[in-house]
């Protein structure tokens, strides 16, 4: 008796097993879906970079009846976009052989770059030294440190000055056997990541079924990386703009086909905002259909608006891309896909984002519409 119930049991619950294995293979009601093709990270961080979701952003796509996506660079290990510059200049140095193991690598950054080498670094076993200003906070260098580090604040002086933390940071890494000065705004590596990781990456996302691409820049890695791509894979079809905050040069310039360099005003984004044309943007600023001039109140009330309708907490930078992605897709008109960056999230910069004394000293409370002050919890 008991012999048969067990036997009974046991096939129940085989049939049960498969049944639920079955329903598990099967695509979630929920749209999730297991997928292999991400498979194991077998090379360790380093080839965990990258693979990023693109998402829809789904009220602004019905607001303008487009597709706007935008590419989860968050989703990086270091938390940002430059995970992989750092990535390809550190490979370019391997493969050039300036970097060999127990090498040095030394970079002049106070923000993402930063903390993507030192990912990078720790993975690969090399040593970090990263030269910045000393007028940065005392958080952006402590988490430089406890990922590993060695940070060297020098006093905040002009390009031109030979103390400038570049400077500083390349005379370093002149002076030491085996090391690396990455310098991550000339250093065309930093723009092919973007050509061999993330253009492909959003063409096979959307099938090529793009119209348009929009982003801002720092090194203009990213910009150039991807407008050559996809200009080339396209034949020209996908338009590519530039996306510019206040204080930069980049907007004036290709609005005046190369004369003008208007540098006036400043902004509250990070990491993006130019002064020149970089080595990583020369070969490819000629290849962009436009840019877009987009001030700080369109970009502060984005992030608030990307937090409450999307639930995507993004920085400033990634916010002011995907106003210039809505405007790009407001210019073309309904039925197009545009896709743009999403660089880091808020996490680093709460502390201002969403602190109400911040916003009223950057006189930016007024652009946070009645509806979405609730989100204003700092004091
Ligand atoms: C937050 C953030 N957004 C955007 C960028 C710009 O990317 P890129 O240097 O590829 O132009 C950076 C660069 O450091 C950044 O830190």
């Amino acid at each position: 008796m008991l012999r048969t119930s067990v036997r009974h049991f046991s096939s129940t619950s085989r049939r049960l097993a498969a049944e639920s294995i079955a329903s598990m293979e099967a695509p979630f009601a929920h749209g999730i879906r297991v997928s292999a093709v991400q498979g194991i990270a077998s090379d360790g961080l380093v080839s965990a970079i990258g693979k990023t979701p693109l998402i829809k952003l789904k009220q602004l796509s019905a607001d303008t009846g487009c597709t706007i996506l935008g590419k989860a660079e968050f989703q990086n290990p270091g938390g940002s976009v430059k995970d992989r510059a750092a990535l390809f200049c550190v490979l370019d140095a391997e493969a050039r052989g300036q970097l060999k193991p127990g090498g040095t690598v030394v970079e002049g950054t106070a923000g993402n770059t930063g903390i993507g080498l030192a990912h990078v670094c720790r993975s690969k076993g090399y040593k970090l030294v990263i030269y910045m200003p000393n007028t940065q906070s005392q958080g952006k260098i402590d988490l430089l440190r406890l990922l590993g580090a060695d940070v060297r604040p020098v006093p905040a002086v002009p390009f031109d000055d030979p103390q400038n933390y570049n400077h500083q940071a390349k005379r370093h890494a002149e002076g030491l056997e085996n090391a690396v000065w990455t310098n991550q705004f000339d250093n065309i590596a930093n723009r092919q990541a973007h050509i061999e990781t993330t253009g492909p990456e959003i063409w096979a996302q959307t099938e090529g079924k793009l119209d348009a691409f929009t982003c801002a820049t720092g090194t203009g890695g990213t910009l150039a990386g991807m407008t050559r791509y996809l200009k080339t894979k396209s034949d020209g079809r996908v338009k590519c703009y530039l996306a510019d905050p206040p204080g930069s040069v980049l907007h004036s310039y290709i609005q005046s086909g190369g004369k003008l360099q208007d540098r006036s005003g400043g902004s509250i984004t990070e990491g993006i905002g130019q002064g020149r044309v970089t080595d990583n943007l020369r070969p490819d600023i000629d290849l962009l259909d436009g840019s877009v001039h987009i001030p700080d109140e369109k970009s502060i009330e984005m992030v608030y608006r990307c937090l409450d309708e999307e639930g995507l907490y993004l920085g400033a930078s990634s916010s002011l891309n995907v106003v210039a992605a809505k405007e790009v897709a407001e210019k073309l008109g309904k039925g197009h896909t545009v896709v743009t960056i999403l660089c880091d999230g808020a996490y680093r910069y709460a502390d201002r984002l969403f602190s109400r004394k911040w916003l009223e000293q950057k006189n930016l409370l007024g652009a946070i519409p009645e509806r979405l002050q609730k989100y204003i919890v700092l004091p």
